[in-house]
């Protein structure tokens, strides 16, 4: 039974923005649907993992009550204990079952997230993870829901049963079996066979060799796994409508679709429109927006929630990508658009005051942030964040940087958002916070992890090389990347 092999080995640390309460509203603004309640709000994520993803976001919205679940005492014990170090009075993790979560009361949900679970899941599973949404989920409220889809998974399944199977009959500790596992798969591709006649099937295990095997663990060696029609979720769904896809590249057919797709995709209706989508755009996952009775907003209520919506840049100005390929082919950024409009999000604010300092029209700006944002570049916010409260966050986030550099991002008052930062640059960060010398400090961190500088492409032997290579990495990172953390909030 692999849910008990899985349960040795803990999933990733991560933060997902799409899961952001201002996300979600931003795409849920974007289809003129009234988003809940902006403040003041409650969450809940049933199948929370690490809990990183609430924690960030408890951080951010200390007027909201956020509620999070999972069966893994290890993920729970992880998330309880940074949520203690971080000080959180408006979070609690419930370390059982969903089925144990159905059966509490408290408080109904203006938003319920669950990312990553639905096809890892049982089908008892989903229906008690429908029953909480049906009886907590307010009206007006929203679920995000994430999974792997179909059409999309279609000629790949094969890859999951065969991996699955090899690792049930491979010996000794779950990480060992799944890297015997995974070269025993690579032999077998290069068989031919299936292999030669879906191209992907290899592609996708040839991707699988640079993940973690906590990562695969749990995407891949479940004992539930089932990709999605989007159609056959949106039919279960009690009195909930599909209201938007939280991937914002979605909302743009003409990076997606060619004319004729378009076309194609016009002469349906509903539900089978984002399967004909998912189709033509060979997706392998959705994250699905539905909202109870959703509430369509009239043009100028649109524009008035829009405009209130904060934006700024999640990448420093010079990393703000100039072109982008969409499914369509290449395609520019136009730079009289996007260059002015990056330097103005160089300082985070609203999309009204972006109007205001750009000519170029409210629905040609809103466009251009979602292609921003949808290429990871930008993040809308419903306000600015409590400084001090991310401050004590990030360094309880730091802290487990010590031992291990999962935890890549921290919280961004500024942005509202949690933001990658660079694995040195936390070591940095965090020796600052104790007093130490930045550079010797992240030497040591990386000569225990087993690791070295490299300069010009070289490896550098000596300790005296790494520790000087190191000093005048922690140079840079002063004079061209804290400004721009301490400009955010992240850091003192
Ligand atoms: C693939 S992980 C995704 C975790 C997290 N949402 C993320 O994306 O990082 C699925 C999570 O669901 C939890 N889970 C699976 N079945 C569950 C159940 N019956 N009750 C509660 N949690 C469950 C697992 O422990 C695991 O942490």
């Amino acid at each position: 039974m692999w849910t008990d092999g899985v349960a040795a080995i803990d999933y990733t640390h991560a933060f997902y923005p799409e899961m952001a309460p201002a996300h979600l509203a931003f795409a849920l603004l974007l289809k003129g649907i009234a988003p809940p309640p902006t403040q003041g709000f409650t969450y809940a994520e049933l199948g929370c993992g690490q809990g990183l993803t609430t924690n960030t976001l408890a951080c951010l919205h200390p007027d909201a009550r956020f509620q999070a679940v999972d069966v893994l005492p290890s993920h729970i014990a992880n998330a309880q204990a940074l949520a203690d170090d971080a000080g959180h009075d408006n979070v609690q993790f419930f370390e059982e079952t969903f089925a144990a979560f159905a059966g509490r009361g408290g408080a109904d949900f203006d938003i319920i997230a669950l990312h990553g679970v639905w096809s890892w899941v049982s089908a008892e599973n989903r229906r008690i993870l429908l029953d909480i949404i049906s009886r907590r989920l307010k009206p007006g409220g929203a679920v995000f829901l994430s999974y792997n889809c179909l059409p999309g998974w279609a000629a790949d399944m094969p890859v999951r049963h065969l991996l699955l199977e090899r690792v049930a009959a491979e010996q000794g500790p779950l990480p060992q079996r799944i890297d015997r596992a995974l070269d025993f798969m690579m032999r077998l591709s290069r068989q031919g066979g299936y292999f030669d006649h879906a191209p992907s099937a290899a592609a996708l295990l040839e991707s699988l060799r640079g993940k973690t095997d906590n990562y695969i663990a749990h995407e891949y060696l479940n004992r539930d796994w089932s990709p999605f029609y989007h159609a056959d979720i949106a039919a279960q769904l009690p009195g909930l409508e599909f209201a938007a896809s939280a991937t914002l590249l979605d909302h743009l057919d003409g990076w997606r679709l060619s004319p004729q797709a378009a076309a194609l995709v016009a002469e349906s209706h509903g539900s089978a429109c984002e399967t004909l989508r998912d189709t033509l755009t060979y997706t392998r996952f959705r994250r699905d927006i539905f909202v109870r009775e959703p509430r369509l907003l009239s043009e100028s209520e649109r524009r008035q929630h829009l405009g209130a919506l904060r934006f700024g840049l999640t990448v420093p100005r010079h990393e703000v990508p100039e072109s982008a390929t969409s499914l369509t082919g290449d395609q520019m950024l136009p730079a009289t658009l996007y260059a002015p409009l990056a330097d103005a999000l160089v300082e985070p604010k609203s999309l009204e005051q972006l109007v205001a300092q750009l000519p170029h029209g409210f629905d040609a700006v809103v466009e251009a942030l979602v292609v921003l944002a949808g290429l990871g570049a930008v993040a809308p916010s419903l306000g600015v964040g409590d400084t001090e409260r991310c401050h004590r966050f990030n360094g309880a986030v730091l802290a487990r940087n010590r031992h291990s550099p999962h935890i890549r991002q921290l919280a961004a008052p500024a942005l509202g958002t949690g933001v990658v930062v660079d694995v040195l640059d936390r070591l940095f960060l965090l020796a600052e916070r104790e007093g130490a010398d930045p550079a010797a400090f992240a030497w040591t961190v990386l000569a225990e992890r087993g690791k070295r500088l490299r300069r010009d492409g070289q490896w550098l032997e000596t300790v005296d090389d790494n520790l000087a290579e190191m000093t005048r990495l922690y140079g840079q990172f002063l004079r061209l990347r804290r400004p721009r953390l301490v400009a955010l909030g992240m850091c003192a």
